[in-house]
């Protein structure tokens, strides 16, 4: 048992999908998965196991930012021999390629958090997607006909305020193409414990033009997305 995650030995599946938001872990495991069950209720930040077409699979909430989603990551990783994880989340578009709806697969991400700087003071690491995962993902999703990008995204510590625009307007000129506030993490973590890891984002909102996805049609761009993440791992 982690301090977080009150699982018991055995319990956790070694894929697992990281969703922020814990009621879409529940809407997750209701879903698609069969023969589920709830492993953690801690904080409310569910996390349950069951299969996917045969495939034993667990799925888990992590809060929002890389200080929270850094605490269950850790935990599945330490404490439970997790070896695959796929974030499933969203984010805000910063370029014409994603539209709203698409799906990014994320390559790469640039940050604004101090937590790869308290770790590695001035040695500046690259946080990057697991190839084999990412190939995978990108071969299914040309397949399935998915209106999907691959690229870099910027994993921001703020979502209101500080100096926001400033920052997406650098990663804007790098190229990247979304910003969220986990991925970093992830890709940092993944390096340092080896294990694979990859972001799949759906594009909610465009910080170009203000728009967003209606919340009823966000749960079927979201669902594609989460069927693209269990193929990834068991095609
Ligand atoms: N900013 C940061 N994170 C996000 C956004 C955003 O606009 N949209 C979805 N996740």
């Amino acid at each position: 048992m982690g301090i977080h995650i009150e699982a018991k030995d055995g319990s956790i599946a070694e894929c697992v999908l990281l969703s922020g938001d814990p009621l879409r872990a529940k809407h997750i495991a209701q879903t698609y998965f069969s023969d589920s069950f709830c492993y953690n209720e801690i904080r409310g930040m569910y996390g349950y196991t069951g299969y996917w077409n045969g495939h034993r699979v667990s799925v888990q909430g992590t809060g929002m930012g890389m200080p929270s989603f850094s605490i269950y990551a850790h935990e599945l990783i330490e404490g439970y021999g997790v070896k695959k994880l796929i974030r499933v989340g969203t984010c805000g578009t910063i370029c014409e390629r994603a539209k709203l709806r698409s799906i990014v697969i994320a390559q790469a991400a640039d940050t604004d958090s101090g937590m790869n700087r308290s770790r590695f003071d001035s040695y500046s690491f690259a946080p990057c997607a697991s190839f084999s995962l990412l190939q995978r993902a990108w071969d299914l999703a040309m397949e399935k006909k998915l209106d999907a990008v691959v690229g870099n995204v910027f994993t921001s510590d703020q979502f209101y305020d500080g100096k926001i625009e400033e920052k997406v307007a650098i990663a804007k000129s790098l190229g990247a193409l979304a910003v969220e506030m986990e991925t970093c993490e992830l890709y940092t973590l993944a390096a340092l414990k080896k294990v694979k890891a990859l972001s799949l984002l759906t594009v909610s909102d465009s910080l170009l033009t203000l728009e967003q996805v209606p919340p009823l049609e966000r749960q079927v761009a979201f669902d594609e997305m989460v069927t693209l993440a269990l193929e990834t791992f068991f095609d």
